[in-house]
């Protein structure tokens, strides 16, 4: 026993370095999910070997930077009748898009974070934002750029406000310094990956910094009434890298997304605690700027004059917005073995689920095809309603048939090959009709609650995707 003492624990260097050792967790880079040891695979994500070390601060010195050292106090609970509502003091941005996806302009206080890939026009649109919030004080923190090229980036862009400020400082405490002396109206912070705190000892854009910066930021928010806008980079899932707290602790999620070969971008709410997050907002990325898209129908569909096989124009509702958008499928013989099915913008499962109704119910022979799907625009579409037009793209590209110019469809197809109803049917027609369609497919369960003559578009509704099949091949 005493041997074993004298060995093992006379210097005592397990003593020591539980003194002095910080607190480390482990994390996973993908996810963020957290745990005392490591492990090869992420019980969360499923994600192998993602595990790093980082140092978690001591909880006492986790504090609210920006504040001064005395005014560091406990809150105490408030009644929630004495709680001024600040609802209705919203800053409207000027941004028709943004501020419908927001809600109605941006929340005092609110804390919104923006995701999106690389190089898809986050910088471009927050810039181009506070470049136009004429009259408010913005401090736009970037830790990604100069400020010679965010200047070079700014005189593409058209805007004036004189009030905006540029930092590129990395270092959370140094903003908060910067914060507390400019006392910015709007705060932006390109990106949450970039900023570090002295209080976490891992490197810029690791999961334990992310919190801890956001963390602040947060405290920041609530306590001043300044809105921030945090850009996070997506990681290679397409979900905001982080920790997935990071979501939790934001009011507003924010997708940007697009497909960076077009020049259509979509603002999509993800989460919204001041609005619906069924809302989204269309730009396109021209030489000066985004621009917003007001009208997107129009810019939707290309083919214009003659009808083509393989065409077919769906009535989907993107959020609250109808928008009419253009599918495109190829049909051909499989020459290589197994048949290819790639679906650009849709879902590939329900591409399948779909070939096999047509293959079951409507007898026609897809196993062998080779089957291409695509979204005019690049835009991606989880509608239902849009079932139908998918389908009629895929029998007329297989039949090598056209289907005429100005028509349009709606509603989902079951796996009986029935039409099913959709949401909001009269607002689609009628934005069918405002764009000159002239016919347009519906589901038979619609048929009874509508009053056709209202508008100018002849309206068809179908019980089964035969009926349509006969009428229209
Ligand atoms: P950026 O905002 O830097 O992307 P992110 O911050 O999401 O990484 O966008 C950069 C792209 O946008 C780049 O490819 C150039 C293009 N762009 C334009 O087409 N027009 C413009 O006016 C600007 C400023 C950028
Ligand atoms: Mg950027």
């Amino acid at each position: 026993m005493l041997l074993f003492w004298f060995i093992c624990c006379k210097d005592n260097p397990c003593r020591r370095v539980k003194t002095n050792k910080a607190k480390t967790a482990f994390f996973c880079q993908e996810c963020g999910f957290e745990s005392p040891k490591w492990l090869g695979r992420c019980p969360s994500c499923q994600s192998w070997n993602t595990f790093t070390e980082e140092v978690i601060s001591r909880p006492d010195e986790q504090e609210a930077l920006w504040k001064d050292e005395d005014k560091r106090k406990p809150n105490t609970p408030v009644r929630l009748q004495d709680i001024q509502a600040t609802e209705g003091k919203r800053i409207v941005t000027g941004d028709l898009e943004l501020d419908r996806v927001l809600g109605g302009g941006i929340v005092p206080g609110s804390i919104v974070l923006i995701g999106g890939e690389p190089g898809i026009g986050k910088s471009t649109l927050l810039l181009q934002i506070a470049m136009n919030l004429i009259g408010q004080k913005v401090l736009y923190v970037s830790g990604e750029e100069s400020e010679q090229q965010i200047r070079m980036r700014a005189e593409r862009i058209p805007g004036g406000n004189d009030q905006l400020y540029v930092s590129t400082e990395s270092n959370v405490a140094k903003v908060f310094k910067q914060v507390k002396q400019l006392k910015p109206e709007v705060l932006v912070i390109d990106s949450i990956q970039t900023l570090v705190s002295d209080f976490i000892d891992a490197t810029a854009g690791s999961i334990s910094q992310i919190k801890e910066c956001a963390g602040q930021l947060q405290r920041y928010a609530k306590e001043s009434g300044v809105p921030v806008f945090l850009i996070g980079h997506i990681n290679k899932e397409g979900t905001i890298a982080g920790p997935k707290v990071l979501e939790h602790m934001v009011d507003t999620v924010l997708q940007f997304e697009g497909d960076r070969h077009y020049t259509h971008r979509i603002l999509r709410a993800q989460k919204n605690r001041f609005g619906s997050a069924s809302e989204i907002g269309i730009y396109r990325m021209e030489t000066d700027g985004l621009r917003q898209v007001n009208n997107p129908s129009e810019l939707l569909i290309t083919q214009k004059d003659e009808p083509i096989s393989g065409v077919a124009v769906a009535a989907t509702m993107e959020g609250m917005r109808p928008m009419l958008i253009e599918v495109q499928a190829l049909v051909s013989p499989a020459v290589y073995g197994n048949a290819q099915r790639t679906a650009t913008g849709f879902d590939l499962r329900r591409l399948n689920m779909l070939l096999a109704v047509l293959e079951k119910r409507g007898g026609l022979a897809m196993g062998n095809k080779d089957v291409f799907l695509n979204m005019a625009g690049g835009l991606k579409v989880d509608d239902p309603a849009i079932d139908l037009a998918v389908v009629a793209a895929l029998i007329s590209s297989f039949e090598d048939v056209p289907i005429p110019l100005h028509y349009c469809f709606a509603a989902e197809v079951g796996l009986s090959g029935e039409l099913r109803a959709v949401n909001r049917i009269e607002q689609r027609i009628m934005e069918a009709d405002k764009l000159g369609f002239e016919s347009i497919f519906i589901a038979k369960h619609h048929a009874g609650g509508l009053q056709k003559n209202k508008f100018r578009i002849e309206v068809q509704a179908f019980g089964k995707l035969e009926d349509i099949y006969q009428k229209l091949f």
